[in-house]
């Protein structure tokens, strides 16, 4: 019997995980601690919520005595952390809570384990959910041709540069996990992942808020020239990746999650555009003068590309998803949950997301 924390289990990527071992291990118990911010929403979850191996705690990582008592209360034996403030553009006019959350809310995580742990390390894991946005930005030297746009790649022994406040605090939590074991001898893993997209994303990221502006026929705020590089991953590859590591993963070891599937934003938002005018059942062609360039973001890295290879070769994993097959899946999936998005697009976010893009163009 394993008993798991998973922290953010309400978010984007957390959500596809907790669905995942709730469903994959019945043997274990699953608990979801989340804060439930803006981005935790308990309806990315309703198909598992009654399975008996599941269990919600809302709690703040940042309240050590509380993550103390959860340890305790649920004889937790691994922890899979993916708790954060996520979003880039909030990290810029709001840096002190990406440091409370993800600094001293991973600091505060850890504490806890070693805590209850208290030394006797066998069959335990802190495994701790990063970012490719630690290591800053690599060029684009190959601008014109087909992807990947330039020559290098983000290894694991790439050296930490992030640009970012959300960038820099990540990979200060990052800092803090690897302390815990070369310090205290904690069993830890850390993944850095390159950008994900699918179902359950809040749409104040590029993909879900783009098929949503589609569909509605309002403008797509492109940063810049719309030249930046990422390296799109479907969500539940990297949940599949986080299953594999969790359990087969070298201790203290790290390892890059990514799908070799670098794309400039505006080739994504023109397949956005293609896909969901088919998929409405209007002509091609129908919103391509929704794209709007907008000022760019502050500190705007132009390229992410991570070189996973270290995580094929060592433990067989591979993405299973083309990028086609993702994004319709994607698209499809947003089309049809409207309701969903629907809940999250009304009320406060509404002034949030029209307060953020008056402040660009
Ligand atoms: P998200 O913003 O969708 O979800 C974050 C979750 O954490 C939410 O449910 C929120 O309620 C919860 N949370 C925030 N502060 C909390 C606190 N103080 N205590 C408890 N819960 C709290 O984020 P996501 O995109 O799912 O990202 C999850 C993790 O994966 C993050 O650590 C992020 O850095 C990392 N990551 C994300 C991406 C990506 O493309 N989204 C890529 C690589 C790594
Ligand atoms: P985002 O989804 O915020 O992820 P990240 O900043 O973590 O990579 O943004 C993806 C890319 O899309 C990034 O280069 C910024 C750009 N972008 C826009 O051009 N317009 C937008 O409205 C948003 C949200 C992002």
């Amino acid at each position: 019997m394993k008993h798991l924390l998973i922290t953010g289990g309400a978010g984007f990527i957390g959500s596809h995980v907790v669905r995942l071992f709730v469903n994959k291990y019945p043997e274990y118990r699953i608990v979801n601690l989340d804060a439930l911010t803006y981005a935790g929403n308990l309806a990315n979850l309703k198909d598992i919520e009654d399975k008996p191996n599941y269990t919600f705690v809302k709690a703040d990582i940042c309240d050590y005595e509380r993550m103390c008592a959860v340890m305790q209360e649920y004889d937790i034996d691994g922890v899979i952390h993916l708790a954060a403030e996520s979003h880039v553009d909030r990290s810029i006019k709001d840096p002190f809570t990406f440091a409370r959350t993800n600094v001293m809310g991973t600091l505060s995580l850890l504490q806890a384990a070693r805590q209850y742990w208290d030394g006797r390390w066998e069959g335990k894991r802190f495994y701790h959910i990063s970012t490719d946005e630690v290591y800053g930005a690599l060029r684009l030297d190959r601008p014109e041709g087909d992807a990947p746009y330039g020559s290098e790649f983000f290894l694991e022994t790439t050296p930490y540069n992030p640009h970012s406040p959300y960038s820099a605090s990540k990979a200060s939590s990052d800092h803090f996990v690897r302390a815990y074991h070369d310090t205290y001898g904690m069993p830890t893993l850390v993944t850095n992942c390159s950008n994900n997209y699918g179902p359950y994303q809040f749409p104040e990221k590029l993909i879900p808020l783009f098929i949503n502006n589609i569909r509605h026929g309002k403008p797509l705020p492109v940063y810049g020239k719309g030249e930046n590089v990422r390296d799109w991953l479907y969500v539940v590859d990297h949940a599949r990746a986080i299953d594999v590591i969790f359990h087969n993963g070298n201790i203290g070891d790290t390892y890059n999650i990514g799908g070799f599937n670098e794309w400039k934003n505006i080739d994504i938002v023109k397949v956005l555009i293609r896909t969901v005018d088919r998929l409405l059942g209007n002509p091609e062609g129908t919103s391509d003068h929704l794209i709007t360039y907008v000022t760019d973001r502050a500190g705007h890295d132009l390229r992410y590309a991570i070189d996973s290879t270290k995580l094929k070769n060592e433990l067989g994993w591979e993405p299973s998803l083309q990028f086609e097959e993702g994004i319709e899946l994607t698209v499809r999936w947003y089309l049809e949950n409207q309701e969903w998005m629907d809940n999250i697009t009304s009320g406060a976010y509404e002034k949030y997301y029209a307060d953020m893009y008056r402040g660009r163009v």
